[in-house]
């Protein structure tokens, strides 16, 4: 192994998840648990400057910035429905006034459906396949909180739009547990019948409690900057940069578009039939990726599937050039924190993490260490399952890597 890596049994966290510290807002997938970085920011003395998340997901490396005092942080993600859940943390609101707000929701939405003309009368979206993936009460309940939520105030919308995205995903006829849309069997499906209303609100009090305890108090006036969209090139702006990029591509890993799906229709985004695509390692390549310590790893996975080869290449390729970006929008002394996981493919296992090295050093940084963890608590399904199930994961995934290098 040309980068060195050590392991490091403080960073495994035995016994803590996610919700140990900061209870995330939403369920979203491959989350990174915040202790990581918290420790990792403690350990190289980082307590100030503007930070860069590229992937930024449901937005962990802004609790861990904001827990370090960190002022300045920018975050980037082409999944809009990761934005909504990271830039609801992160926004300040008065809370009494949320408190009111719902309570006048709540009036609104039970007045509302006392008269069936008006839940008859109730417009309902067009998605594709909708009626597939949706009992007409369910749409219709759904139709009606979504209603009133639309008329709230934009910045205070968030807060409540984010139940919304868990109930609509709770209420259809997916399995639960899994990431990606599978439907329940058709015995199950004639016995399901949510109560829409009572999962909305459940699910509201509880984003509202853990954004009042866990959140809020932590919203100081550091900013907190979060965009739809790839990581723009920028020169010399950051101090550091913290990220868990995704492992592969998400037909095979983790497929972010497909979890985030219904929620993205119903929040009237065009291209959420599309997400899965756009993300990284989404397009095919034609050729191997080369001249690469991960070539002769992805040579071998060809001898088996020439497709596989090349979809698995078409990720570094774009994992190459984000790298490069990334790099260069880096100050001198500045550092890059990736952590990464090297999944399975074919049998062969795919070291991204000598790669992620590699390529920072072939844009002007040093290598300065690699520590790997015991993956036992990471909220998401098996690497190398095409199913994308929870908890089936072949014992390949079972460790994750912190790349640490230095401008
Ligand atoms: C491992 S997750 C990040 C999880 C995050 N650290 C958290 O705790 O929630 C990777 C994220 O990268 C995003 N992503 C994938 N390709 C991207 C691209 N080209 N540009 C921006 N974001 C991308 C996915 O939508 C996903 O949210």
């Amino acid at each position: 192994m040309k980068y060195k890596v050590i392991r490091n049994e403080k960073y495994d966290f035995i016994g803590q998840s996610y919700a140990t510290s900061y209870p995330n807002l939403h369920k979203y997938p491959a989350t990174m648990i915040p202790q990581i970085g918290i420790e990792l920011f403690k350990e190289l003395d980082i307590n100030k400057g503007k930070l860069l998340d590229p992937y930024c997901g449901s937005g962990s490396s802004f609790t861990i910035g904001l827990d370090r005092g960190l002022n300045e942080m920018y975050g980037f993600d082409i999944n809009p429905l990761a934005v909504l859940i990271s830039r609801t943390k992160f926004t300040k609101l008065d809370i009494e006034k949320v408190k009111l707000i719902r309570q006048r929701l709540r009036n609104k939405v039970y007045e509302f459906v006392k008269n069936e003309e008006n839940v008859n009368g109730i417009e309902i979206p067009q998605h594709y396949n909708i009626d597939f993936w949706f009992s007409k009460p369910v749409l219709q309940n759904l139709s009606i909180i979504k209603h009133f939520v639309d008329k709230i105030e934009v910045n205070m919308r968030r807060i409540f739009l984010v139940p919304l995205s868990e109930s609509i995903r709770e209420c259809s006829y997916t399995r639960n547990h899994e990431f990606k849309l599978y439907r329940i069997k058709p015995e199950e499906l004639i016995q399901f019948n949510p109560d829409v209303f009572s999962v909305y609100f459940d699910k509201l009090n509880k984003v509202i409690d853990i954004y009042e305890r866990y959140y809020l108090p932590k919203i100081n006036g550091a900013k907190i900057d979060i965009s739809y969209s790839k990581f723009p090139k920028k020169e010399n702006e950051f101090d550091v940069v913290l990220t868990s990029p995704p492992y592969g591509d998400s037909f095979t890993t983790v497929a972010y578009g497909q979890f985030s799906m219904f929620s993205n229709q119903w929040f009237g985004v065009k291209y959420a039939r599309q997400i899965d695509n756009l993300l990284m390692g989404g397009s095919t390549v034609k050729e191997n990726y080369p001249n690469s310590l991960i070539t002769e790893y992805i040579n071998e996975v060809g001898k088996q599937s020439k497709k596989r080869a090349l979809e698995v290449s078409s990720f570094y390729f774009d994992l190459d050039k984000s790298i490069k970006d990334v790099a260069n929008s880096i100050k001198k002394g500045g550092k890059a924190i990736y952590v990464v996981g090297n999944r399975r493919v074919k049998d062969v296992q795919l070291p991204t993490d000598q790669f992620v090295a590699e390529k920072f050093e072939q844009n002007g940084f040093k290598h300065l260490f690699t520590y790997e963890r015991l993956l036992g608590n990471k909220a998401m399904p098996s690497q190398n399952s095409p199913s994308n199930k929870t908890g089936q994961r072949k014992g390949t995934m079972t460790k994750e890597y912190i790349v640490v290098c230095e401008k």
